[in-house]
C-alpha cells in the first residue's frame, strides 16, 4: 500500500518539467522511503498487539484501563511505592471500569517486597452475610440461580476497601487520601467511557433502565445508554471516596456509610446488614508455590484457584512444550487434558476456614504425576454457551525498588448485582453467585458447584482469580493475572507458559490465541483467531470445539535485569505505562 503511494508520487514528479538531477534525487528518495515503508509494514503488520505494550527501565503499571495505569504511575513518580500505586489503580479501575470491579466488590493482592524477598497474599474477597444459608436460593425446592446473580440477595459483604486499607497500613508509604486523589478527580471531573465499558453498559442497560442512580451516570439525558468516548461523571462516588478520608475501613464499614448501604440492601430484599459490614476482615495468607522448570511460581491460596494454575503447570513440567509450537495441535491437546484435570480438582477448592482443602497434597509431586497419567472419560453434555464474562479486572505493578504487586479484583459478573446505592454512586457485587447455589447447578460461568463451595454464613466463595508472580533465581521474572471467570485460570496458565516456555514477550504472549477446557461442559473453547489448521486437527483428534470470539483478558509484565516489558490485553483494552 505504502509502496504504491510512493511509486505514484515518484512518477507524478517525473512527469513534470524538472531538471533531471532533481528528478533522480526525488525518485531515489521516494524509492528509499518506499523500501522503508514496505519494511515497516512487513514488520508491523503481523504485530498489531505491539500497540498495547510498553517498555521501561524503572517502574511500570499495566491495567485494564489507561487512566488506572496512569494513576498508578503518577503515584510511583510522586514517591509512592507499588502498594500505594495499587491502591490508586484499584480505586480508578472502580471508577472507569465499574462494570468489572470497585469498592462494592473484593479481590486478591499478591505482593513481592524486594528488600526482604518475601511474598505476601492478601485476601479481601467478599463473604456471605451472617443470615445466608445453603438453601437461600431454593424456591419451592428448586434452585433459582438468577437470585444469586441479580438483585439484593446476590450481594456478598464487600471486601475491597478493607483490603486496600490493610495493604496500605502494612506496606504503603502514603495516606489513603493521597492515593485516592486520582479516582476522586476522575469520578468528579469526568472520564471517557472506554469502548469495552460502553459495550457493558449497553449489555446491562435493560437490567438497569429502571435504576435512577445508574441512569444518571450511564444514560444520556434522553434515556439512551452512553456510548464509547462519552464523558461519564459519578460525583456521588467521588464524594464517597473523599469522605473516607484516611481511615477508609472505619468510614465505610461503620457509621453512616454502612447504615446507608444496609438500609438500601434491606429495602431491596437483601440480607447484608450493618453488622455484616462491621464484622468484615481481610485475611493475610501464605502464598502457595510450585517449582516449574527454572522458576518458582507463586500465587494466591484458596479460596483462589491459583492452585489449579500451579497443578496445570506441574502436569506439564515433565515434558518440553516449547518445541511444539504455541498453537500446535500436540501442545494444545496436552494442555486440554491437563487443564481438564485441573478443573476436576478445582472442586476440592473452597474457603479454607470452612473446608479442609488438601492443597499440599494437590500440589505434591505424586498427585501431579497421578493426575497427569489419569485417563479422563466424561459423558458428553449438551453444548452450552461459552463461559465468557468480563466482570473482573486485573492489574500489575513493578516499582523502582523492584517491589511487585499483582491484583485481581471483581464485582463478579458485569455490574455485579445490577444495583447502585444512589447517594453513594456505589455498584454492589453479585459474588454470591461464585458459591454453588445448589449442588450440581452451574453458576454464571457454567462452573458446577459442589458441597465444598456451598453457601454458609461468613464464608468466602471459591474464586477463579489467580494472580501469579514467577521468580527466577529468587527475583521476580514475570507477573501476570487476568479476568473473565474460569478463563482466568486457563488464560493465566497459557500466558505464563507463553512467556516462560515459549519465550514470547508479553504483547505476543497475550496475543497468541487461547483455549479453555473446564471439564464440564465437555467442550474445548477455542478463540476464533486460532489457525484453521489447528482447529481442524484438534477436531480430528476427537475434541469437541466451541469457537468463541475471545477468552478472558490477561495482563503481564516480564522483568529482566534493567528492563521491564509489559502489556495489557487487547481483548479488553487498557493501559501499559512506565518510565
Ligand atoms: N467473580 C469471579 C471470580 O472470583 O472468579
Amino acid at each position: 500500500m505504502r509502496k504504491r503511494r510512493f511509486s505514484q508520487a515518484a512518477s507524478a514528479v517525473s512527469n513534470t518539467v524538472m531538471p533531471s538531477f532533481w528528478i533522480e534525487r526525488i525518485t531515489a528518495c521516494a524509492r528509499r522511503f518506499a523500501i522503508i515503508g514496505a519494511i515497516t509494514t512487513l514488520l508491523l503488520a503481523p504485530l498489531p498487539h505491539l500497540l498495547n505494550a510498553a517498555q521501561a527501565m524503572h517502574e511500570m503499571v499495566v491495567a485494564e484501563s489507561e487512566p488506572a495505569a496512569r494513576a498508578g504511575l503518577e503515584i510511583l513518580q510522586h514517591g509512592g511505592n507499588a502498594i500505594d500505586a495499587a491502591v490508586a489503580t484499584s480505586l480508578v479501575l472502580g471508577v472507569t471500569n465499574a462494570g468489572s470491579c470497585g469498592i462494592g466488590g473484593g479481590g486478591f493482592m499478591l505482593i513481592y517486597l524486594a528488600k526482604t524477598r518475601q511474598l505476601y497474599a492478601l485476601d479481601y474477597r467478599e463473604v456471605a452475610p451472617k443470615a445466608a444459608t445453603a438453601a437461600m436460593y431454593l424456591r419451592n425446592g428448586r434452585p433459582d440461580e438468577d437470585l444469586a446473580r441479580t438483585g439484593a440477595l446476590a450481594i456478598a459483604v464487600p471486601g475491597e476497601l478493607a483490603g486496600l486499607d490493610a495493604a496500605l497500613r502494612r506496606f504503603g508509604t502514603k495516606k489513603f487520601s493521597e492515593d485516592a486523589a486520582p479516582a476522586i478527580k476522575l469520578a468528579r471531573e469526568g472520564f471517557a467511557l472506554s469502548p469495552h465499558m460502553a459495550k457493558e453498559v449497553a449489555m446491562t442497560a435493560p437490567a438497569f433502565m429502571a435504576d435512577p442512580a445508574f441512569r444518571t451516570v450511564y444514560f444520556t439525558p434522553d434515556g439512551k445508554p452512553q456510548t464509547a468516548d462519552a464523558t461519564i461523571y459519578n460525583r456521588d462516588l467521588a464524594a464517597l471516596i473523599e469522605r473516607l478520608g484516611d481511615d477508609p475501613a472505619a468510614n465505610f464499614y461503620r457509621g453512616p456509610v454502612a447504615a446507608t448501604i444496609a438500609a438500601f440492601v434491606k429495602e431491596h430484599g437483601g440480607i447484608v446488614t450493618a453488622d455484616d459490614l462491621a464484622s468484615y476482615h481481610p485475611v493475610w495468607r501464605d502464598p502457595i508455590h510450585l517449582t516449574y522448570r527454572n522458576y518458582d511460581v507463586y500465587t494466591m491460596p484458596p479460596p483462589s484457584s491459583g492452585g489449579v494454575v500451579l497443578e496445570i503447570l506441574g502436569m506439564l513440567s515433565s515434558g518440553r512444550v516449547a518445541g511444539l509450537g504455541v498453537d500446535s495441535p500436540p501442545y494444545l491437546a496436552r494442555l486440554i487434558e491437563v487443564m481438564r484435570q485441573g478443573f476436576i480438582d478445582r472442586e476440592q477448592y473452597a474457603d479454607p476456614a470452612f473446608v479442609k482443602v488438601p492443597i499440599e497434597e494437590l500440589l505434591s509431586a505424586k498427585h501431579i504425576a497421578d493426575a497427569r497419567d489419569r485417563a479422563l472419560h466424561h459423558s458428553s453434555l449438551p453444548p452450552i454457551g461459552a463461559a465468557h464474562d468480563h466482570g473482573t479486572s486485573n492489574f500489575a505493578i513493578v516499582d523502582k525498588d523492584g517491589d511487585v504487586v499483582d491484583v485481581t479484583t471483581t464485582v463478579n459478573t458485569v455490574f455485579g448485582a445490577k444495583l447502585m446505592v444512589p447517594s453513594l454512586g456505589l455498584i454492589l457485587n453479585d459474588e454470591m453467585d461464585d458459591f454453588a447455589v445448589a449442588p450440581g447447578v452451574p453458576n454464571a460461568f457454567k462452573l458446577v458447584g459442589e458441597k465444598n463451595n456451598e453457601v454458609a454464613p461468613g464464608k468466602r466463595p471459591l474464586s477463579s482469580m489467580s494472580p501469579v508472580i514467577a521468580l527466577e533465581n529468587g527475583r521476580p521474572a514475570l507477573v501476570d493475572g487476568g479476568s473473565g471467570g474460569p478463563t482466568i485460570i486457563s488464560g493465566v496458565t497459557q500466558v505464563t507458559l507463553n512467556v516462560l516456555d515459549f519465550k514470547l514477550r508479553p504483547a505476543a504472549a497475550l496475543a497468541a490465541p487461547r483455549i479453555h477446557e473446564q471439564g464440564e461442559p465437555d467442550l474445548v473453547f477455542v478463540e476464533e483467531s486460532m489457525p484453521v489448521k489447528t482447529k481442524s486437527e484438534l477436531t480430528a483428534m476427537g475434541y469437541r470445539l466451541k469457537v468463541v470470539p475471545e477468552l478472558g483478558a490477561v495482563n503481564a509484565i516480564r522483568i529482566k535485569p534493567g528492563i521491564l516489558r509489559g502489556a495489557y490485553d487487547q481483548r479488553k483494552g487498557g493501559g501499559a505505562v512506565g518510565d
